[in-house]
């Protein structure tokens, strides 16, 4: 239409007539392809096998396990195969729990790092699941006077004010480990880590071990895994590094010991603290971390290995 401008007067009549029938004509196709599609659109309604009725009793053979529970029920079992003790902690703590008993004094700046949710009751809810050692270190103390080792994972919920981004969620899940005994070293440390990465992963990861500080670990190490994502290239869920922070760990700071109540001469141990929600990441190659609290069935329910059963539920059958 634009270059009937140029089309010289005595043929622009014919010219312009040509083009509205080509016009009608493009019109008229789009618009019977239009009608086709919808036609189609209403027949696939009405043939639609997805009903829904929710009159009809919730039956357990629908619904699916969320993906961290199945990161989290594996690596569990990956660790009672190793002889550890699967414990439970509260979500809600306190100051002494979460800080103090881990060599974090108030007023130290490692709190920085770690601002939660305090509530009226003096309490606060916790930010990693390290605010258990005391709690689990006391429980299985009996263990060391019997020569016999602490042994404990205890999986959980944390929370920390963080602004939230693809890689980044104020709500979390991690996996403290711990082991403790005469003569345990940074090697037994390196041992459990890779076993478990390897089982979770069922193949060949690559992993570095670099420094990290942590107040209740000397010497800290943060454990990173080559994103899998972008192979190692950098994309947004690794902050363009190629490598995620998956697992820091450490030996067990001699203050951490002592506060709960065990000899720090006699007897050594490593902690590691495992990012379950960035280890489901990382497995099922999820780009985005607020996937997971997001309540979309749709996409959550996609991991479910429904061949998958955990001991206690075994147990239970
Ligand atoms: N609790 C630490 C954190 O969440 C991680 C950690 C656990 C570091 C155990 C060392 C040993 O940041």
């Amino acid at each position: 239409m634009q270059e009937l401008r140029n089309v010289p007067n005595e043929n622009k009549k014919e010219a312009g007539q040509k083009i509205n029938e080509a016009k009608q004509y493009i019109e008229n196709a789009i618009a019977e392809k239009l009608a086709e599609i919808k036609e189609k659109e209403i027949e696939m309604l009405i043939n639609a096998t997805e009903s829904y009725d929710e009159t009809m009793p919730v039956s357990v053979d629908y619904g699916s396990y969320h993906p961290i529970t199945l990161v989290q029920r594996e690596v569990e079992n990956i660790f009672l195969s190793m002889g550890f003790n699967v414990e439970d902690y509260s979500e809600i703590t306190d100051d002494y729990n979460c800080f103090e008993a881990l060599n974090i004094p108030k007023h130290h700046p490692a709190r920085d790092m770690q601002d939660t949710y305090y509530l009226s009751s003096n309490q606060l809810l916790k930010t990693h699941t390290s605010a258990a050692q005391n709690t689990i270190l006391r429980k299985y103390k009996s263990n060391l006077e019997s020569g016999n080792p602490i042994r404990a994972i205890f999986p959980g919920r944390c929370f920390r004010n963080e602004k939230i981004d693809a890689c980044h969620e104020n709500t979390f899940f991690q996996m403290e480990g711990i082991m403790v005994d005469k003569d345990i070293s940074i090697s037994n440390l390196i041992y459990f880590m890779k076993t478990m990465l390897s089982e979770v992963f069922q193949r060949d990861i690559t992993v570095r071990l670099r420094p990290g500080f942590f107040p209740f670990v000397e010497p800290g190490f943060e454990l990173d895994i080559q994103c899998s994502i972008c192979g190692g290239k950098g994309c947004a869920s690794c902050k363009d590094s190629g490598w995620l922070e998956l697992c820091p760990c450490g030996m067990i700071h001699p203050n951490v010991l002592t506060a709960a109540g065990i000899d720090p001469e006699e007897y050594t141990g490593f902690a590691f603290g495992l990012g379950l929600t960035r280890l489901a990441m990382m497995k099922y190659e999820v780009k985005d971390i607020r996937l997971f609290n997001s309540g979309n069935l749709k996409e959550l329910s996609q991991f479910t290995d429904v061949s998958f059963t955990h001991p206690e539920e075994s147990k239970e059958a």
